[in-house]
């Protein structure tokens, strides 16, 4: 039987399948995800995939947010029917890829975030935005590891730090390139993360080895607070007038 606990804080390189089955009833405080697109075959998405895993999730977690497609919400809506209560949508706008037309359609310039929950079991945030603007992550952007759909660092901020509390364990069953890794650690959260992929699987550890070798730095000394002194004018050389 598959130790899931040895993961905590670790890659599970394999199908999330297999590590939710091995996950006892409601040991998971919320599962945050970015599942793959029904049109992205090439990173494990594929019609009706999205519901075995939403069968198998509320018997672990009481609290899934799910960023998805705009199509995809109708699969997150026959997610009801297993178990899951829609309790919230949350809307990220992506502000670069507006008016975009792809595939003869046009390009929605958000994506939507549900939030699930279990019907009679309160959990979840306070003073919760439902709105966050944020550019998707692009190539040659610093954050850039090179998978081609990574959210952002500030998007899985937004969810972790509204919906979770500091030491809560998050699984993130579809990791990619470890966004979610990275930013619970920084913010104190327990993590497991899973991806099929044993290339992206790499990638997401060597990221989180890298962000945990910057939080273990000292951090840089700040400048005294004082007179704000513009980088492009020298005000020693130049004057200032009067
Ligand atoms: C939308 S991407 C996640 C991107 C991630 N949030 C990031 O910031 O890099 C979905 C990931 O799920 C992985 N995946 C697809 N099916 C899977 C499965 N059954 N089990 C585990 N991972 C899977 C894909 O390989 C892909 O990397």
């Amino acid at each position: 039987m598959l130790d899931w606990t040895s993961y905590i804080g670790k890659v599970f390189t394999g199908d999330c399948m297999t590590l939710m089955a091995a996950m006892p009833d409601g040991c998971v405080d919320a599962v945050i995800t970015d599942a793959s697109f029904p049109s992205r075959a090439d990173v494990g998405g594929g019609p009706g995939r999205f519901a075995g895993w939403m069968c198998v999730m509320p018997r672990i977690t009481n609290l899934a947010l799910v960023k998805w497609s705009v199509p995809g919400l109708v699969e997150i809506a026959g997610a009801v029917p297993v178990g899951w209560k829609w309790r919230h949508t949350l809307v990220w706008h992506k502000p670069m890829t507006h008016g975009r037309i792809w595939a003869s359609s046009l390009y929605p310039h958000w994506e939507p975030v549900v939030i699930l929950g279990i019907n009679g079991k309160r959990n979840g945030a306070r003073n919760a935005s439902d709105f966050l603007s944020c550019v998707p992550c692009m190539k040659g952007m610093a954050e850039d590891v090179g998978h081609p759909t990574q959210m952002p660092e500030r998007v899985a901020r937004w969810l972790i730090e509204d919906w979770t509390q500091p030491s809560d364990l998050i699984l993130d069953p579809f990791l990619g390139s470890g966004t979610l890794a990275v930013v619970a650690e920084r913010l104190g959260r327990r993590w497991i993360g899973c991806e099929i992929s044993p290339e992206y699987a790499e990638m997401a550890t060597k990221r989180i080895l890298r962000a945990r070798e910057q939080l273990a730095l000292p951090i840089e000394p700040q400048p005294a607070p004082g007179i704000f002194k513009h980088p492009t004018l020298d005000l020693d050389t130049e004057g200032v007038p009067g």
